[in-house]
């Protein structure tokens, strides 16, 4: 039996984690926190760091693992560092540093000659504040690597913003490297493929809805994204790009874009699959494809299906609402009976203080919600979001 080793183990990744034992693998999986589930599921669990990548490496050498498998930016480094010190397919170490860092990205992006805003790449505020004057506003400020979730990246509009932009930023720059790029106007589109043998395959495109704040956290992604075949053609075109261009040859990646009126110009890739439900959950509805499955069967170098079988449509609902103190959270249990809903969770409580949306992990909870076609998961999503309510009060009021 072929072993897969994950490297993630936490709620969203329960599903993953079943999908490659039922696929025929056995599952070595880590992660630091020893209660997390995933590891309860595991064929061979082991409580370590996941980011830490010669602790995983040892565990990936005892355990004689075929193949390695990144749930989130923080396992990238490490995947690449098994694969290259045992001679697995997968990630070389020089693709994960360029997948995770913004900088290298867009560095190696520019090489290529590959659509993308103008960027400048700083440390300190006053190589922010210059870069500021050569670019154009509005632009967005963002830490080279943070581990993603939208942590530390915002809108300038204009100057008087650069110094919370920069505070923010530097708060969450891991490496002490700050991104500084002019600021697309469009349309937000995700990309999700699979890559085998250098060749690219797209299983399925979002679009996204955005709150208009200084942060920029998604509050819905709409399956299949609404754009006419030439629209999605150099979508398709510049996600391939953008993959290759990285050195992704096997394994699956994550691609963000957004549609401008001069055409698709890139955001940033992650060298693994969509966060949340998209890796497990959402591909497999919307195309057909189990891309976790298929993702382990390619990185072990088992045949793998991966031709797109229907486009159905689908929805994830991201629960963002105002801010305040949550008194109730009301019609949970109703809105998971609706038809079409294949996941639903909460994940706050009541009494908790709602402020602003600085990153993901500031969300109340979600939903996916599926359909014969984008319009059907829409009207779905949109039953749910009524019939979920939060029920808040101010923050001042709870206080006195
Ligand atoms: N140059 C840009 N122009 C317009 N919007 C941008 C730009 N760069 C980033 N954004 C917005 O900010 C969001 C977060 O940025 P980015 O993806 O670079 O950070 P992240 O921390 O990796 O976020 P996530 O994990 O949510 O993808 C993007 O999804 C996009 O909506
Ligand atoms: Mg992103």
């Amino acid at each position: 039996m072929k072993s897969l080793l994950l490297l993630g183990a936490g709620i969203y990744y329960v599903r993953a984690i079943e999908e490659v034992k039922a696929a025929g693998y056995r599952t070595v999986v880590v992660d630091r926190d020893p209660g997390a589930p995933g590891l309860a599921i595991a064929d061979a669990p082991h409580a370590i760091d996941l980011s830490d990548p010669d602790a995983v490496l040892t565990v990936a050498a005892s355990e004689h693992v075929d193949a390695v498998l990144p749930l989130n930016d923080f396992g990238v480094r490490s995947a690449a560092r098994v694969a290259d010190a045992l001679g697995l397919r997968g990630l070389t170490p020089r693709t994960a540093e360029l997948a995770c860092d913004k900088g290298l990205m867009r560095e190696r992006w520019r090489l290529d000659g590959l659509s993308q805003p103008c960027f400048r790449v700083t440390t300190t505020h006053a190589d922010v504040l210059r870069a500021a004057l050569e670019l154009a506003m509005p632009l967005v400020l963002k830490p080279a690597d943070s581990g993603g979730g939208g942590r530390g990246v915002s809108v300038v509009r204009d100057s008087s913003e650069l110094d919370w932009a920069f505070k923010f930023a530097a708060a969450h720059a891991r490496n002490g490297r700050i991104v500084v790029e002019e600021f697309l106007d469009g349309t937000e589109m995700t990309i999700e493929a699979i890559a085998a043998g250098g060749e690219v395959h797209i299983l399925a495109v979002s679009d996204k809805l955005k709150p208009p704040l200084r942060t920029r956290v998604a509050s819905r992604l709409m399956y299949p994204a609404a754009a006419g075949p030439e629209t999605i053609a150099a979508v398709h075109e510049l996600a391939r790009a953008a993959i290759v261009s990285l050195g992704i040859t096997d394994g699956p990646a994550h691609v963000e874009l957004i549609v401008t009126g001069d055409g698709p110009s890139l955001v940033e890739l992650g060298a693994r699959g969509g966060g949340g439900h998209v890796f497990s959950t959402i591909v497999e509805a919307v195309s057909g494809v189990q891309m976790v499955r298929e993702s382990a069967r390619v990185l072990v170098g088992d045949p793998a299906q991966l031709t797109v079988r229907h486009a159905r449509g689908c929805v994830y609902e991201l629960f963002v609402p105002r801010s305040g103190v949550i008194r109730e959270i009301r019609g949970v249990e109703q809105a998971r009976a609706l038809p079409g809903v294949l996941a639903l969770g909460i994940t706050r409580k009541r009494g908790e203080v709602l402020g602003e949306l600085t990153d993901s992990l500031q969300r109340s909870g979600f939903a996916v919600t599926t359909g014969r076609d984008r319009e059907e998961a829409i009207r779905r999503a949109d039953a749910v979001a009524n019939t979920i309510e939060f029920v808040l009060a101010p923050v001042e009021v709870a206080h006195a």
